[in-house]
């Protein structure tokens, strides 16, 4: 039983009447994951989340949280914690107050934390003042200090950082990668890219429902590529030896005043750079775009017309995936 991986799902479908909010989702958490669940709003990331944390019943399907049904017992959430939404609190209320009636339904030592959990998302100063006057910022880091009140080893986050202003979501992100640190399994759901980027080491990403791609970040981060821009003192010599070389794919549509190029590997964009210097075509500037992933995320998510694009890059990561060594 304590083998068993945080979450587990399988098959998971929800429908409401003609809707299907989620669709077969498999998906699995390993311990010690930052796991972003990623796609755009209506993709169904919150409705997934309330079946893993046993609020709302599957219309099909499995979920396991350390190998037990949420739905079968309470005992299934023990170590689980986390907040679908935003969390709420009683505005009228203090920060404390709220986390000493949480503390209470909780039991065991959590009364005892309050001070030590408003001390890591650092409320400590403003545990007085009425949530009502909290900001966004304040109260889902209050959330998370309510999680945090059970001593979680798994953290289910639905948009934590959603809504933030960036000092708010770089905080955020420091306080759940410092969770992650202390060894607490986090799986938070996203529909910004550069957020799960900076966070996360898996990925599921979802469309409709559907699960499109489930993996390592670096995998998919792999098959995106990473193309790299050019700029020279002659570019129309720079662009014929890149059409020469070996291991370079271009890019570029002819004309743009740009080039844009994906080396094979380092050895290639070496390979490159030399043959440039040789032919007279000076680097003034060679620079990886990072734009690459953004472009398959959109793909994955939103394109229908270049779905045969994407779906060969899912493919090219599954074998990815597969091969690697576990
Ligand atoms: N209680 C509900 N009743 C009817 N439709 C719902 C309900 N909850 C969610 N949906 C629908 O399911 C889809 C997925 O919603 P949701 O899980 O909230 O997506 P996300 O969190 O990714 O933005 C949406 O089309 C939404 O309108
Ligand atoms: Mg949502």
């Amino acid at each position: 039983m304590t083998d068993a991986p945080p979450v587990e799902v399988r098959g998971l479908v929800k429908t409401y009447g003609e809707i299907t909010a989620v669709d077969h989702v498999d998906l699995t958490v390993r311990r010690g994951d930052v796991f972003g669940y990623l796609g755009p709003n209506g993709a169904g990331k919150t409705t997934s989340l309330r079946m893993m944390l046993g609020l709302i019943r599957p219309t099909a399907g499995t979920v396991r949280v350390f190998g037990r049904d949420p739905q079968l017992s309470v005992r299934a959430l023990e170590g689980v914690a986390g907040f679908v939404e935003a969390p709420r609190f009683y505005p009228y209320l203090d920060g404390r107050t709220n986390l000493r009636l949480l503390a209470a339904l909780d039991g065991d030592d959590a009364p005892r934390r309050i001070d030590e959990v408003l001390e890591v998302v650092e409320l400590t100063d403003r545990g007085g003042d009425k949530v009502g006057g909290y900001s966004h910022g304040m109260r889902q880091r209050l959330g998370l200090a309510a999680a945090l009140l059970r001593r979680p080893k798994l953290l289910l986050l639905d948009e934590p950082a959603t809504g933030l202003d960036p000092g708010g979501m770089r905080d955020m992100r420091r306080l759940i990668r410092r969770l992650a640190d202390d060894g607490i399994t986090v799986l938070l759901s996203s529909h910004l890219l550069a957020e799960v980027e900076e966070l996360c080491n898996r990925v599921a990403i979802v469309r409709k429902g559907r699960i499109v791609y489930e993996g390592e970040l670096e995998d998919l981060r792999r098959t995106a590529g990473v193309s790299y821009r050019l700029r020279t003192v002659d570019d129309e010599r720079a662009r014929r030896v890149c059409a020469a070389q070996p291991g370079i794919e271009s890019t570029d549509g002819a004309g743009t005043g740009v080039i844009t190029f994906q080396p094979a590997d380092d050895q290639a964009l070496a390979q490159l750079s030399l043959a440039l210097t040789e032919a007279g075509a000076l680097i003034l500037e060679l620079a990886p775009r990072s734009a690459t992933l953004e472009d398959l995320f959109f793909e994955l998510t939103e394109g229908d017309g270049d779905r045969e694009l994407a779906a060969a890059h899912v493919d090219a990561a599954a074998r990815i995936v597969e091969e690697a060594p576990s």
